[in-house]
This record gives C-alpha cells, structure tokens and sequence, in this order.
C-alpha cells in the first residue's frame, strides 16, 4: 500500500474518532480488508492537483487526500452521455474504502469528491444514507424538502436514503469527503426532476 494511502487512512480514522458528528452517523469500519488498488490518472486528477485552495488546505484530511491523489484511481461515476462531458471533465471522486479502493468494508465506503468553482452536479439519489464532510472551499447543498446549506470546512451535511440532492459551486471549489453507510453497492442515478421542481 503506498504510504500516502496507509496516512490517510489514519487521518480518516481519526476524523471518525475526534468529530462527534462524523462518528455518530458512522463509526470507523471494524472489518477492513486490503484490496487490489492500483492508480488510474484522470483529466479530473490534474484539476485537483492545480487547484491552490486544495494544495493549501489546512484540515489534515484534505492534506492527506491532496497527498494520496496520485496513488489514486480516479474514477468517474456517470458517463458523458448521462450528465455531459464537461461535468465528467471537471468533477474528481476517488475511493479509499470501497470496491474501488484499497480497502474493503461492509460498514461503510469513503470517497473523496472535488468540483472546480463555477460545476452544478444535478439532482441525484441512491439508496445508501450519506454524509459529505467539507474539507476545503465551499459549495451550495441542495436537498429536496429541506433549505439549500452553504457550507464551508467543517461543515457537514446528511442525505436520507434515496433523497434527492445536487451541489453547486460558484467561486470557489469545493472538496468534501464522503461517506456512505448501508446499501454500499446500489449505485446513484440521476434524478427526473418534475417540471414544477425545475422551474
Ligand atoms: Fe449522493
């Protein structure tokens, strides 16, 4: 396992262990087991490496997924034909714990998602509960019921199963981490949205 990988599964680890909030929605996994992992560079990795607010962040995790992004598999979660080529361009994601990560667990999956200033991701919606963790910049969360939340590092959001959400940047870009707990392996879909809802 690359070093940069083992460190930041022990600042992970200490996230879960320090953060009342991210230990209550879901402890550190108990039962990791190490997987194949091997890199896979993507156009995304290299936004993610040249963004200053990134390579300057001061939370230790974002130090730590900024650190590990060359070890990393990249990946991209929806194709071009789904959400558009600049969307697939410009948006970088990466697993730690997960079936594309280097360790595997049936507690929870741990990912890295980042956005350049100025990228909407739509409205989409996935069977697992999950958290985003901002690490560094900001973003508008966006929850179908609920106020959109501008959040900065430190803040955290949950999305119930099968809730729609989105997130948009606009001056800054945005890095969160990710977390998911139940129905791990059920992918996200985009979500239709009513033409109400649109505008
Ligand atoms: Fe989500």
């Amino acid at each position: 396992m690359a070093p940069a990988f083992e460190h930041l599964l022990n600042e992970i680890r200490t996230l879960h262990e320090t953060d009342s909030l991210v230990g209550d929605f879901v402890s550190f996994a108990t039962d990791l087991r190490p997987i194949d992992h091997s890199p896979r560079h993507l156009p995304c990795a290299d936004h993610f490496l040249s963004e200053p607010i990134f390579k300057h962040a001061q939370l230790p995790l974002a130090k730590a997924f900024y650190d590990a992004a060359p070890d990393a598999h990249w990946l991209e979660p929806y194709s071009s034909n789904m959400i558009g080529e600049d969307f697939v361009q410009r948006f970088g994601c990466y697993c730690v714990i997960g079936e594309s990560g280097a360790w595997l667990s049936d507690e929870l999956s741990a990912y890295v998602v980042a956005m350049p200033a100025g990228l909407h991701y739509p409205w989409h919606h996935h069977p697992a509960e999950e958290m985003y963790y901002v690490l560094a910049g900001e973003g508008i969360f966006m929850r179908e019921g609920e106020p959109d939340e501008v959040l900065k590092p430190g803040g955290c959001v949950v999305h119930a199963s099968n809730q729609p959400h989105a997130l948009e940047t606009t001056h800054q870009p945005i890095m969160a981490y990710v977390l998911w707990r139940n129905h791990l392996k059920d992918k996200p879909v985009l979500t239709e949205r009513p033409i109400s809802a649109i505008f």
